[in-house]
C-alpha cells in the first residue's frame, strides 16, 4: 500500500521469491489515498490477502489505525520508531504490524561487510525522517557505543532522539548527539560508519555535499539511497578506499521476513534476483 506506489521494486522481489519457492501466490500493488488507509487495512482480512507492505506515505498512519484495535497486535520495535512497514493477517483476523527496516538495514551491513558490528565505533547518521528512525533504533539495538545525528531541520533530530531513548527502552549507555547539519563534516573524525538517510543524492534530487576528508579510511559508508544505484557519496567513499553498503540491499532485506512469514519457503538473494532487480531499475 502506498501513494504513489507504481514504481515500487517490491513485485519484483515477492513475485521472483513466489517463482523460486514454486509456491502459489501472488504480490499486487494497491494504490491507496490517505484518506482510505484505515478503512482498507480493515479490509485486508476480508480480501484474502496474508499481509502488506506499508510504504511512503502511510508508515506512521498505519501504525495508528492498527493500534485503534485492540484485538491487533504491534511490534515493540515499531512502535518505538513510530511507523511500521509490514502487517500479517493473523487467523483470527486481527493483524499483527512489525517494522523489518531496521532489520533490512542491519542485515544489509552484514552481508556487503564481512565482520561488520554496530558496535565497532561511533556512527554518522544524515537525516532525521522514518528511515532514520528505523536506521537509529536498529544501531541503539545492536549497541552502537555513540550516534552523531545530523539534520537540515535540527528540531527534528532532537524530537527522534527524545522519542528512541526514552526508558526502559532507551540505549544501554550509548549516547546520541545532534549535530548541526553545517557541522556534519566534523562528526566525522572517529566515525566506525557514516550513513545517509536524506533523500540527497537521489535521482532528480539534490546532491549530498559533503567532503569525506576526516573520515577514517576503516569507516563503512553507506547510502540507503538505491536510484542511482551507486550515488556520488558511495563512488567517492569507494574510491578512496572505504567498505561501502549500497541502498538496493536494504531493500531486499527488510522484504525477506515478510515474504518468508506470508507465503512460507526461502527469501534467497540470487544473481537472478538481482538481475531482476536490475532490469526493473533500468526500465
Ligand atoms: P524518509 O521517510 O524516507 O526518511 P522523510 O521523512 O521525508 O523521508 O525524510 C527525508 C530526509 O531527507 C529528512 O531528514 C530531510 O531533512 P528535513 O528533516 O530537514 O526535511 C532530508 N532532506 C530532504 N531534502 C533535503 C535537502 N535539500 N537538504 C538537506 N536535507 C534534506
Amino acid at each position: 500500500m502506498g501513494w504513489p506506489v507504481g514504481h515500487s521494486l517490491s513485485p519484483v522481489l515477492y513475485k521472483y521469491w513466489l517463482r523460486e519457492n514454486a509456491t502459489k501466490g501472488d504480490y499486487r500493488l494497491l494504490e491507496v489515498s490517505p484518506d482510505n488507509l484505515a478503512a482498507e487495512i480493515t479490509a485486508l482480512a476480508e480480501k484474502g490477502f496474508a499481509g502488506v507492505n506499508v510504504t511512503i506515505p502511510h508508515k506512521e498512519a498505519a501504525l495508528a489505525a492498527i493500534l485503534r484495535r485492540p484485538a491487533n497486535q504491534v511490534e515493540e520495535t515499531a512502535r518505538r520508531i513510530g511507523a511500521v512497514n509490514a502487517i500479517t493477517v493473523r487467523p483470527d483476523g486481527s493483524l499483527f504490524a512489525r517494522n523489518t527496516d531496521g532489520i533490512g538495514f542491519i542485515e544489509n551491513l552484514k552481508s556487503e561487510v564481512s565482520g561488520w558490528r554496530a558496535d565497532a565505533g561511533p556512527a554518522v547518521v544524515l537525516g532525521a525522517g522514518g528511515a532514520a528512525r528505523a536506521v537509529v533504533a536498529a544501531l541503539i539495538g545492536g549497541g552502537a557505543p555513540e550516534i552523531r545525528l545530523a539534520n537540515r531541520t535540527a528540531a527534528r533530530a532532537s524530537q527522534l532522539v527524545r522519542e528512541l531513548t526514552v526508558a526502559p527502552s532507551g540505549p544501554g549507555g550509548g549516547k546520541i548527539d545532534v549535530v548541526a547539519w553545517d557541522r556534519r563534516q566534523d562528526a566525522l573524525r572517529d566515525a566506525a560508519l557514516l550513513v545517509n538517510t536524506t533523500s540527497l543524492g537521489m535521482v532528480g534530487n539534490p546532491s549530498l555535499v559533503l567532503d569525506l576528508d576526516g573520515l577514517p579510511f576503516e569507516a563503512v559508508v553507506n547510502d540507503i539511497v538505491y536510484r542511482p544505484l551507486e550515488t556520488d557519496l558511495l563512488k567517492v567513499a569507494r574510491l578512496r578506499g572505504n567498505p561501502v553498503a549500497g541502498g538496493l540491499g536494504m531493500l531486499i532485506h527488510q522484504a525477506r521476513p515478510c515474504f518468508e512469514e506470508w507465503f512460507g519457503g526461502k527469501a534467497e538473494i540470487t544473481p537472478g534476483l538481482i538481475r531482476a532487480l536490475l532490469a526493473k531499475l533500468k526500465g
